[in-house]
């Protein structure tokens, strides 16, 4: 039985549900995952893992520095793994070209700075957590959102993310580490 880590970074909580949801579709296919916070606290290591779903979403352009630091502290033992990346962002909810192509860059940007190669990636969108952010953040995405066009009614959260296009993710994670792609130990 195989031994996988799930290890995401979750500033509002969304990035934490996904990791939850990609999870229950591993186990669905009798994959047993450990899910793990980065900001849990002690360091994480790869040691006994056969492989590796790593998450994390965007603010102000970035995702987590914790995360970040953390794929570029393990890139080495990451490529000798069956591996994937997935990346929460509210341009993901959009589907012009502009978009596409900024949430495409968030992940690219990932890699470059990390230099780990996840042999999966996918971006989906995140949520609006208006309940869950102190005054400052709440006021600084309700103009945001108005400016965009977007809800601005801070007394609801707004879920954007696909959640089965999160299930099919886990169950292709699934099929790619009961089946290790050929070069992978
Ligand atoms: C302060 C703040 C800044 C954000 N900046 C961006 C951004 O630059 N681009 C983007 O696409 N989404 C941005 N988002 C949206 C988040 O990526 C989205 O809410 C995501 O679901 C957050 O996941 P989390 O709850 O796991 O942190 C921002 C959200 C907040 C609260």
């Amino acid at each position: 039985m195989p031994n996988v880590l799930i290890l995401y970074a979750s500033t509002h909580g969304q990035t934490a549900k996904v990791a939850a949801r990609i999870a229950k579709a591993l186990a669905d296919d009798g994959v047993t995952a450990e899910v793990l916070d980065v900001h849990a606290g002690a360091e994480i290591s790869l040691a006994g893992y056969d492989a590796a779903i790593v998450g994390a979403s965007i603010h102000a352009g970035h995702h987590q520095r914790e995360i970040v630091d953390w794929a570029k502290r393990n890139a080495t033992d990451l490529s000798l793994i069956p591996t994937a990346f997935f990346s929460l962002s509210l341009t993901a909810a959009e589907d012009t070209d502009e978009t596409l192509l900024v949430t495409r860059k968030y992940v690219d940007d990932f890699i470059d700075e990390t230099g780990w190669s996840p042999s999966r990636t996918a971006t989906f969108a995140g949520a609006l957590q208006y309940r869950e952010y102190d005054f400052l953040t709440r006021l600084l995405m309700r103009l945001v959102m108005r400016r965009g066009g977007h809800p601005t009614d801070s007394s609801h959260d707004y879920d954007y993310t696909d959640w089965d296009a999160v299930e099919r993710f886990g169950h292709d994670c699934a099929g790619m580490i009961a089946r290790p792609p050929v070069g992978s130990s």
